[in-house]
């Protein structure tokens, strides 16, 4: 029987790749998102992964869509935690509603997919939950105190739910992608990245969605069983924290 993978925004982008990379490592894998159903559906019918809407700040829905999940799949034994979303303005300018969306999705979202899973992992004795993080969350970022803020909630997240796990058998680790090449990339005029951007990168080049997904890949193997509660940088020597 192959083991159950759960990517939370695993119908695109970064998500995208790490749900593939785990179907083509051999997992059942199940794909959730927010809203946008054309995607999805897109990614279905590319994939045949199965997608399931539902909103990661909504803890009972998260509760109910993982009992869903289960049932039509089985036990979740990976929970890969990558749904976020930004709210970008400087500090002066940034409204509450800013700052709490990003809140409720990026971190509290972590909480809300990780907590319904947990008694199952502690009593099979193996788990791994893996949560996409963010350079910014290391490092800072104009206009994202925000979004820094539940990036860097995430990775202390991260290194006390590994102590509470460690007995159990299950790992917990969060890795922090630097740029990344998505769609929100290609919005980036090519002055900016060529005179802004790429000049920060010591390799040169944006990452690429799948070299995320293979860390998550091997973060997700027996392989990795001793390794938890690490913080996995992945920004092309950008930030060496
Ligand atoms: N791209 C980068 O360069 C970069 C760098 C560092 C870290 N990251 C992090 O990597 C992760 C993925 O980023 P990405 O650029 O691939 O994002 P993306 O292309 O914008 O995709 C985000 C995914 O998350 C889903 N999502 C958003 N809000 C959600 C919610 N409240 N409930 C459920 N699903 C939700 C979206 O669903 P819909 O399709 O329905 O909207 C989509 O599937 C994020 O956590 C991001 O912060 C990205």
């Amino acid at each position: 029987m192959s083991r159950v993978a759960l990517v939370t925004g695993g119908s695109r982008g970064i998500g995208a790749a790490i749900s593939k990379a785990l179907q083509a490592a051999g997992y059942s894998v199940a794909a959730t998102y927010a809203g946008n159903d054309e995607k999805a559906a897109a990614f279905t019918a590319e994939t045949g992964i199965k997608t399931y809407k539902w909103d990661v700040a909504d803890y009972d829905a998260c509760a109910a869509g993982i009992a869903q999940v289960e049932a039509d799949i089985g036990p979740v034994e990976v929970l890969v935690n990558n749904a976020g979303i930004t709210r970008d303005a400087p500090f002066h300018k940034m409204t509450p509603q800013q700052w709490s969306e990003v809140m409720s999705t990026n971190l509290s979202g972590v909480f809300n997919m990780s907590h319904p899973i947990w008694p199952g992992m502690r009593e099979r004795k193996f788990g791994r939950i893996i949560t996409i993080s963010s350079i910014n969350g290391q490092k800072g970022q104009f206009a994202q105190t925000n979004y820094a803020a539940a990036k860097a909630g995430d990775i202390g997240f991260t290194k006390a739910l590994a102590q509470e796990g460690a007995r159990a058998g299950i790992t917990v680790n969060v890795i922090c992608p630097g740029y990344i090449n998505t769609e929100m990339m290609s919005t980036i005029p090519e002055k900016v990245m060529n005179d802004v951007i790429l000049p920060q990168i010591p390799v040169g080049r944006l990452g690429e969605p799948e070299e995320i997904a293979r860390t998550v890949v091997f973060l997700a193997s027996d392989d990795a069983g001793f390794i938890t509660g690490s913080t996995i940088s992945a920004n092309g020597g950008q930030y060496m924290a």
